[in-house]
């Protein structure tokens, strides 16, 4: 459904029927649903096949919203005046008397909690008297939904809504950040990691390894396109598709660029498309060129060698 006032009326009502809803965000389409509701939260793991213990992200229009659920610190305050609402989320300790379901946080203590920038999600949680729990909307371990027909792909007919918000800015999932302790990055993502840490002053350390890991999405099979990925390829092989990000003169149908200019930020908003669509014109493999390991390139590299343990 294409978002106007009343397409983002029926939105609300779906989920104050504690249906889960398609919705768009400047990052990757979600999966949302009430928070606060146990029934409804539980739609989003049955619908992802997520497993249980890999907690969600819930989504607040603004700050006092949030008060009620985590307690906020000074590292908080700093990063939420400078890049909020927009590509990041951070991880708080929850309030005991928070209402927050259980199955978000799998009885964790702590929350990740963002607030989006998309005008129309912003305007649907304005209306709302809880936050929405949103995970990004695709299957688990699939490659995320940038547009409203990649959900539809995704889901069919299981879910019942879909706000229509275009395709999605930035086109790659936010960046995550532990401030319950010593500030960590926890998963790179479409806020690049040295403005977070300009911001704060200090280096932060990395602790997105699948074997350290905190958050159970970062595990190594994820964001896979269902087919094998291979990296830093200089000559593709035979029926190969080729992803690349600088212009060649060879024009190859099995070519296809995230970027014109090797700009770092459109081929992350690029990637997802481009591997939907590789899969779906029936390639059997992909093969990428070296992508510079700076800015956002460092998250398209990440996803990358998670999609490549195929
Ligand atoms: O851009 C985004 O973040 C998108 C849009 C829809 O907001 N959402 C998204 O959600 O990417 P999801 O569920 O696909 O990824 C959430 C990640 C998972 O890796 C999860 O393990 C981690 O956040 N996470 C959630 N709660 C956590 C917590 N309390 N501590 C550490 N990691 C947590
Ligand atoms: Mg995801």
């Amino acid at each position: 459904m294409k978002s106007n006032q009343s397409n983002i009326k029926k939105a609300k009502k779906y989920l104050d029927k504690n249906y889960c809803i398609g919705v768009p965000t400047e990052t990757v389409y979600g999966l949302a649903a009430n928070a606060y509701k146990n029934s409804a939260v539980k739609k989003i793991y049955n619908l992802k096949k997520r497993p249980k213990n890999n907690p969600l992200i819930v989504h607040y229009h603004d700050i006092d919203s949030l008060k009620k659920d985590c307690l906020i610190n000074d590292n908080f305050i700093k990063l939420y005046k400078k890049f909020s609402p927009g590509p990041i989320t951070y991880v708080l300790q929850l309030k005991k008397n928070s209402k927050i379901s259980k199955y978000v946080t799998n009885n964790k203590k702590s929350l990740a909690v963002r607030f989006p920038k998309h005008t129309i999600f912003k305007n649907l949680l304005k209306q709302l008297d809880y936050p929405l729990a949103a995970p990004s909307a695709n299957i688990t371990t699939k490659v995320s939904a940038v547009k409203a027909k990649d959900v539809k792909e995704e889901f069919g007919n299981k879910i019942k809504y879909i706000l229509d918000g275009g395709t999605c800015a930035i086109g790659i999932e936010s960046t995550i950040v532990n401030l319950t302790a010593k500030p960590t990055i926890l998963r790179l993502g479409g806020l690049d990691i040295s403005k977070i840490q300009k911001a704060l002053g200090f280096k932060m350390n990395i602790s997105t390894n699948p074997k350290k890991k905190i958050a159970p999405g970062q595990s190594r099979l994820h964001y896979s396109p269902g087919i094998p990925l291979r990296m830093n390829v200089t000559k593709p092989k035979n029926n190969e598709a080729f992803i690349l990000i600088k212009k060649k003169k060879t024009k190859l149908k099995s070519y296809f660029y995230l970027t014109s200019k090797s700009n770092l930020d459109e081929a992350a908003k690029n990637l997802y498309s481009c591997l939907r669509k590789i899969k779906n014109k029936g390639y059997k493999s992909i093969a990428v060129e070296k992508i510079p390991n700076i800015g956002l390139g460092k998250t398209i590299n990440d996803r990358l060698r998670r999609a490549s343990k195929y």
